[in-house]
């Protein structure tokens, strides 16, 4: 499996396997780096220029997460808009935000041009467009608070989408690209100059001993100075699971019969937004539209939000056809900005970077900017800003209590809802649910040829309920986003361990 997801992403088959090239058998290394996604393989090329011993470790292969489930959409704004973001950490905060996206993105064009990346990089213009008067609020706060940070914004009477609006901005200096792509060529540099790479291979934990660090793996342990969790969540028990919710964006790759294909960035405002945007796939052009967020596991018949998605953007083109169709998962920070640097709560030289919302291509790659400088310099410009051991009560703390209600619901709550009277003969082939079988609480699907494949409900990470997703094929656990494959395999941590089978298996 190249993605976390049974659905085949418009990005996947670009990805490189590196199969067993590399183990983990090295005495002594500067630094050991969690996953390879954007943020670890940018983070070790940035590293190794910088003279230090890189390792990757990375469970599955390369861009197996998000990085091949995003839209990859290259913006100088966020999911956190720039009024909320001088509302909740002020004018200054704002525009040192701004010019961290400036350099992220300039970060990508650099990279694309000394490497001669072939991405599919493109300069885009994006559009926001609201459509009604309650969006159109939304907007001019936002375009009001962005100008205010140095983001430029222009009221513009065309909407290249052809989405009737209310009021269009258009916002200069964006981007796209293809991200696997991108990422395939920063791992080649990085292995062509002797960095490591060892795919396959999960990471348990770190431990401080005398003055160095510990990195336990699937194929031994590996001695250390520093250690970067490029996961998203890191495995354990850490402040960071519950400063961060796991939610699912939907999105779909159309092919238009009037081949009318806006070679521009859009996006509405609704609270789960709709984006847009196109890209041509061995010479295919399609629409790449988005959408249909919730919280992961809050949603079992996943094919519901695929299918509202297509309704939705069938109002405004003219589909001619689904031709790629996937899911992928984000973390929405308490505070909307993302948590990079020191892993509070862990020895000194271990960091992490997650909570990057809907912008990952961008925090990623200011999350390797900033993580790269701290383990060179111990210091960065953007320290303060995305430390993850910030307080910041006024913006945390509504969202705080609202998830950190959520996991305790789950913990205490579901493991005892689930519907005692559904049992395995219920299902059908194709289908999964947890069900109460003689008083297990168990996980069940039945395959397509009819086989049942059953597991212990409970996520190996803090025990909460996990829940079906009925497209991508996976368990999803709603606290803190571990996924799990039909036969309890890890397909998303923090968790490390399988799902364990029934007790008393049939
Ligand atoms: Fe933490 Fe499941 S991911 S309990």
């Amino acid at each position: 499996m190249k993605r976390d997801g049974a659905l085949e992403s418009l990005w996947q088959s670009e990805i490189k396997v590196y199969g067993h090239e590399n183990d983990v058998n090295r005495t002594h290394l500067d630094v050991v780096i969690v996953g390879a996604g954007i943020t670890g393989v940018t983070t070790a090329l940035n590293l190794q220029k910088k003279g230090f011993d890189c390792m990757i470790i990375e469970a599955a292969n390369m861009g197996h997460g998000t990085t091949s489930g995003t839209t990859a959409h290259l913006n100088t704004f966020f999911d956190a808009s720039y009024d909320e973001v001088i509302d909740d950490f002020g004018l200054d905060a704002a525009k040192l935000l701004a010019l961290a996206a400036g350099e992220a993105l300039e970060i990508i064009h650099g990279n694309v041009v000394e490497f001669n990346i072939d991405c599919d990089y493109s300069p885009r213009t994006a559009y926001l467009f609201s459509l009604d008067e309650e969006q159109e609020k939304i907007l001019d706060d936002l375009v009001e608070g962005s100008r205010k940070a140095g983001i430029e914004m222009n009221e513009t009477g065309i909407n290249p989408f052809g989405i009737p609006s209310t009021k269009v901005v258009e916002i200069p200096g964006q981007a796209q690209f293809h991200p696997i792509k991108y990422i395939k060529s920063l791992m080649g540099e990085y292995v062509k100059d002797g960095g490591r790479f060892v795919e396959g291979c999960r990471v348990a934990g770190v431990e401080k001993e005398g003055d160095h660090l510990v990195v336990s793996t699937q194929q031994g342990n590996i001695v250390c100075d520093h250690v970067i969790y490029a996961t998203h969540l890191p495995p354990g028990k850490n402040i960071m699971h519950f400063r961060n919710a796991p939610y699912r964006s939907y999105v779909v790759a159309l092919k238009l019969r009037d081949n009318n294909y806006p070679q521009a960035l859009g996006y509405d405002l609704y609270e789960a937004y709709h984006y847009y945007r196109t890209h041509v796939i061995n010479g295919e052009e399609y629409l790449i539209a988005g959408g249909e967020d919730h919280k992961t596991g809050d949603i079992e018949n996943t094919n519901e939000c695929f299918e509202r998605l297509v309704n939705y953007v069938g109002r405004y083109f003219d589909i001619e056809r689904v031709a790629y169709r996937w899911s992928s998962q984000f973390y929405e920070s308490a505070d909307g900005l993302p948590y990079i640097g020191h892993l509070p709560g862990s020895p000194d030289n271990v960091y992490c970077a997650t909570g990057y919302t809907g912008n990952g291509m961008i925090f990623g790659t200011l999350a390797a900017k900033t993580l790269s400088d701290l383990v060179a310099t111990g210091d960065s410009i953007y320290k303060k800003l995305f430390d993850p051991a910030r307080t910041k009560p006024l913006a945390s703390f509504t969202n705080f209590v609202k998830e950190g209600a959520d996991v305790v619901k789950h913990l205490l709550f579901d493991r005892f809802s689930v519907d005692k009277i559904r049992t395995l003969a219920a299902l059908e082939n194709g289908q999964g649910k947890v069900v109460n079988y003689e008083g297990y609480s168990l996980a069940v699907y039945k395959d397509d040829t009819g086989k049942e494949h059953i597991l212990q409900s409970d996520c190996t990470h803090l025990h909460c309920t996990v829940k079906w997703n009925s497209e991508e094929k996976s368990w999803d656990c709603p606290c803190h986003g571990s996924r799990f494959g039909i036969n309890g395999e890890v397909l998303t941590g923090p968790a490390v361990k399988k799902l364990k089978k029934p007790l008393n298996p049939e």
